[in-house]
């Protein structure tokens, strides 16, 4: 198992308010070696809280994380923070690029922490391979401010991966794209998928990119359910 979620509940407090219904109320999760998940489920059901908490960028009130067989409540804060570079990608319904750098730039961001001067280079190297796989290479030079958003999100999507992770976790990443730019990234998600050793777990409300996934959960009332595919 590359990834689980056991039981995981979580609820925000919130002044004012007497007692909040928990977001997650006994969630659990299994992700598979090179398994694509897509999650859906009503606005405010608790998809980014369950991403977060898997991507260890929040904790959960109870229930364990366990991310390549660790329980992450173990790990130190400098260890998880490694392990975020390193073992998960992370890709957001905006794609947060920098708009004083330019594209390639921003998709070399996660190689500069790394100590080791061949890990840079390789890094460098995959960056370059990852950018023609998306089309983007005519692009390399250019400031986010002069792409499209769609070719924002495809940038965003290699610098999620440029550190080769073994988990992908994306957000609504075609949240802000139009219906033929979506399609687009979920073909190149799961041909992505297809050749690294990659799991995705991907926040959607789109029926066709869940469709490409291998399974489908949808999260209400705090409940995560599978729901077969069609
Ligand atoms: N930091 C926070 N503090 C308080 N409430 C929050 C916070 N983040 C999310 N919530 C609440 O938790 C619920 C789930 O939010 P979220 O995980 O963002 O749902 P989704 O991504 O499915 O729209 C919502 O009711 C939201 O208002
Ligand atoms: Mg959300």
């Amino acid at each position: 198992m590359l990834a689980e979620l056991q039981d995981i509940t979580k609820h925000y407090n919130q002044a004012l308010t007497v007692r909040q219904k928990p977001v997650l109320e006994g969630v659990s999760l299994q992700i598979g070696d090179n398994e694509s998940i897509a999650i859906t489920g009503p606005s405010g059901s608790g998809k980014t809280t369950l991403l977060n908490i898997l991507g260890t960028l929040d904790r959960p009130d109870s229930g364990l994380v366990i991310l390549n067989g660790m329980n992450v409540s173990d790990m130190k804060e400098t260890e998880l923070a490694d392990l975020r570079n390193g073992f998960i990608g992370f890709v957001f319904q905006l794609h947060f690029l920098l708009p004083q750098l330019s594209l390639l730039e921003n998709v070399l961001l996660p190689v500069l922490p790394l100590k080791d001067k061949a890990a840079r280079k390789a890094g460098r190297e995959r960056a370059i391979r990852l950018i023609e796989s998306m089309g983007l290479q005519d692009l390399i030079h250019q400031r986010p401010s002069r792409l499209s958003v769609g070719e924002c999100q495809r940038a965003a999507v290699v610098r999620a991966l440029v550190n080769k992770p073994r988990l992908l976790l994306a957000d609504e990443p075609t949240g802000s794209l139009d219906a033929e730019t979506a399609a687009r990234l979920g073909l190149l998600l799961a041909s992505l998928k297809r050749e690294e050793a990659l799991s995705l777990v991907v926040v959607t409300h789109s029926p066709e990119l869940a469709g490409q996934m291998d399974k489908i959960y949808k999260l209400g009332s705090g409940k995560l359910l599978p729901i077969s595919k069609g």
